[in-house]
């Protein structure tokens, strides 16, 4: 039997609903949630998150504004405007989109935010508190993936979760949070020998190394959960993830696709994080 497809267009759209309901009671009660996305120089998948994130606030009532500096721009002016923003109690997240220009360090940006606006969920205090099981705002695409697995009751604990890629933003955290929902997981990597040994034992596999089509179903074991967060561009301009899809399907149990798959569920944890932080229960 074909796999049973986990849309992350249509669960977005129904946990985007309600979160509608629960942004327009915050509005009665004179809390409007603010977005604050920070865009540095004119990256085009960059500019196409940026709106996406932009269009999405929009449609739960979210209010956003969206800075765009020049690629120009210095690290101490960068830090300037984050602390200017820390400092305004209307904002209640602040995203920076990565990358950014070389002369500005990454890391200086994403710890220079405050922690209870940090809807990325980058930053490493919002990462120890995730590791260490207290409140945090959790990453995105982590955060997305779980949420589509609970949404299918998928059984978590107990099962061998096996995670290829290990991102700061993807990899390492989604195997946090599978560890902390009981799973045995293993982390396999660019440097991993004998890939297959491992993901054949996979009850739950997330392809998270960013290499087109990487998987297929000789890589499989008979009903695996496959969820795919690649998103690589191929020359004929088409998305495709790190599964072959049409392979995987064939054997696996669940599969998402892409797109449609995890992409939706990134952005819609970005507004549920915002919500979160505007109602302060985050690090409180
Ligand atoms: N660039 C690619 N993905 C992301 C993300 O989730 N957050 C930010 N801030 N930048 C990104």
């Amino acid at each position: 039997m074909p796999a049973e497809i986990i849309s992350g267009k249509e669960l977005g759209n129904e946990l985007r609903q309600e979160m509608k309901k629960e942004v327009d009671q915050l509005k009665n009660s004179g809390l409007t949630p603010h977005l604050t996305v920070i865009i540095v120089g004119d990256n085009p998948a960059s500019r196409s998150y940026v709106r996406g994130k932009e269009k999405a606030s929009d449609t739960v009532g979210i209010s956003s504004e969206v800075i765009e500096l020049p690629s120009s721009v210095t690290e101490e002016e960068l830090l300037g405007l984050i602390d200017q923003k820390n400092r305004d109690a209307s904002v209640h997240g602040i995203l920076v989109q990565l990358p950014l220009p070389e002369q500005i360090r990454e890391e200086n940006i994403i710890v220079a935010i405050d922690p209870a606006k940090d809807v990325d969920g980058f930053h490493p205090i919002n990462i120890g508190r995730m590791m260490t099981g207290q409140d945090a705002l959790l990453p995105c695409t982590p955060y997305g993936i779980i949420t589509m697995l609970k949404s299918r009751n998928i059984p978590i604990e107990g099962k061998h979760a096996v995670v290829i890629g290990r991102s700061n933003i993807v990899g390492k955290p989604v195997g946090q949070l599978l560890l902390a929902e009981n799973a045995t997981v293993t982390y396999c990597h660019s440097k991993t020998d004998k890939l297959t040994d491992y993901t054949k034992s996979a009850d739950i596999l997330i392809a998270a190394a960013g290499r087109a089509n990487m998987i297929n179903k000789e890589h499989l074991k008979e009903g695996a959960v496959v969820i795919d967060v690649g998103i690589n561009r191929m020359e004929d301009g088409s998305l495709t993830g790190d599964v072959d899809f049409e392979s995987a399907k064939e054997i696996a149990s669940y599969i998402t696709p892409v797109p449609r798959g995890v992409g939706p569920m990134t952005i819609t944890m970005l507004l549920k994080n915002t919500i979160q932080a505007a109602k302060g229960l985050a690090n409180s």
